[in-house]
């Protein structure tokens, strides 16, 4: 067998685990106030599950709620998963409160799924009558692309000197191959930030493997990946990820591939994102929050009697609160608050963390990127930024 061949059976495969048994219903892993919007999504899955003895989420049937990027689902709509508000004033980025609705639903919410979705189109594809079929999907400027046995040519990165991160000439013309003509064609990198990871499941939904954790995933850098988030993986595949530098000099045939949104998108979520103000309550962020719990087994939260504070506690030169002593000694003396100081940054395992931000009732942090941490935080809670 070449190596061509065996890579190509080792990745990128997909096995569908809706094969002659039946659906491992289990295998779902969703959140149970997400799995009507699945249902709802591929009406055949319900009519499966209605059907089929060993399918436990038959509660979940008669349930309306749908994701808000389907149709007849409109966010205004009571069965919408997303019921954004906009109690604020928009500070002049609008003129109405509809729009000012319309434009976070865009911007922040599942609306920017639903844009994605509509521009999905044909990039490419082959028309052999007989034989495997490649295909490649993409949306505007490709932001995000799917692809069906496609070929990738890593051969050259073999003999690359500097190592590969944040490239975007990994691939040149020609890398790209499948049986149509295809010209120059730039697939940026994609370091596949969490969030965006899931909205692009979300983009590419279309039956029951959508959120399947039986997918690889390759990371577009050379460098080993090490990072303190890496347990996150779990929530997105349960095979171990890879990067560049194991595919470096061969070529790839993907049978199934997703070119994900990327992290750090012009204008795109979440990195300067542009937001209008006075809105709140985005579905997609709320759905995220439940998958990533879900799936990274932190249970859910629960409102209690007395107020929790966290304190996020980082000790780098430019974040570091002066006077935390005092300030914990005194939080410390009130009785009708637990006060929680947490310090993330000795490399604490990521669930143990989310545990602490899901059981949290208010938040104070430094500005920064530690207070990524509030998209785990209860539905009710606050978020105090120093
Ligand atoms: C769902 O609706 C069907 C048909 O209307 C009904 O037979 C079934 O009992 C309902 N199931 C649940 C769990 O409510
Ligand atoms: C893959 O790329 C290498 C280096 O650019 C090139 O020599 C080789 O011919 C390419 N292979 C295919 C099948 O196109
Ligand atoms: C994309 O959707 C297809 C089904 O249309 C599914 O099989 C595949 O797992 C999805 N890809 C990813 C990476 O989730």
């Amino acid at each position: 067998m070449s190596t061509d061949k065996s890579i190509l059976l080792c990745c990128f495969l997909l096995k569908y685990f809706m094969c002659c048994h039946g659906i491992i219903w289990d295998d779902l892993d969703l959140p149970p106030q997400h799995l009507p919007g699945l249902f709802n999504l591929i009406p055949h899955l319900k009519e499966e599950c209605r059907h089929d003895a060993s399918c436990n989420f038959k509660a979940h049937l008669n349930s309306s709620t749908c994701w808000s990027y389907q149709d007849g689902c409109h966010f205004t709509r009571s069965w919408s998963y997303s019921q954004p508000i906009c109690n604020g004033d928009s500070r002049g980025w609008v003129t109405s409160k509809k729009e000012q609705l319309e434009l976070f639903y865009k911007q922040a919410d599942f609306g920017f799924v639903e844009e994605q979705r509509q521009q999905l189109r044909d990039f490419c594809h082959s028309d052999v009558k007989s034989g495997l079929v490649s295909r490649l999907e993409c949306t505007d400027h490709l932001k995000f692309c799917r692809g069906q046995h496609i070929w990738l040519n890593l051969t050259s990165l073999a003999t690359r000197s500097q190592p590969v991160r944040y490239h975007m000439d990994v691939l040149s013309s020609g890398d790209v191959q499948v049986s149509c003509f295809l010209s120059a064609v730039s697939l940026y990198h994609h370091f596949c930030d969490f969030v965006n990871l899931y909205m692009s499941q979300h983009v590419n939904a279309s039956d029951v493997n959508a959120f399947s954790t039986d997918v690889q995933v390759l990371i577009w850098e050379t460098y080993p990946y090490v990072s303190s988030f890496a347990a996150a993986w779990r929530a997105f595949t349960r095979h171990p990820v890879r990067t560049l530098a194991d595919f470096a000099g061969k070529r790839l045939c993907f049978k199934l591939v997703m070119f994900p949104l990327l992290p750090r998108m012009i204008f795109g979520l979440y990195y300067n994102t542009p937001l209008v103000w006075g809105c709140e309550r985005s579905g997609l962020f709320h759905a995220f929050n439940r998958h990533m719990l879900h799936r990274l087994r932190v249970p859910p939260s629960i409102a209690l009697p007395v107020v929790r504070v966290t304190l996020l506690a980082r000790h780098t030169q430019h974040r570091r609160i002066l006077n935390q002593r005092q300030l914990v000694q005194a939080a410390r003396s009130r009785t009708d608050i637990v006060f929680n100081v947490a310090e993330f940054e000795h490399g604490q395992d990521l669930v143990l963390q989310l545990r602490t931000i899901a059981a949290t009732d208010v938040l104070v942090g430094m500005h920064g990127a530690g207070l990524t941490h509030l998209l785990f935080l209860p539905d009710w809670a606050a978020v105090f930024e120093v």
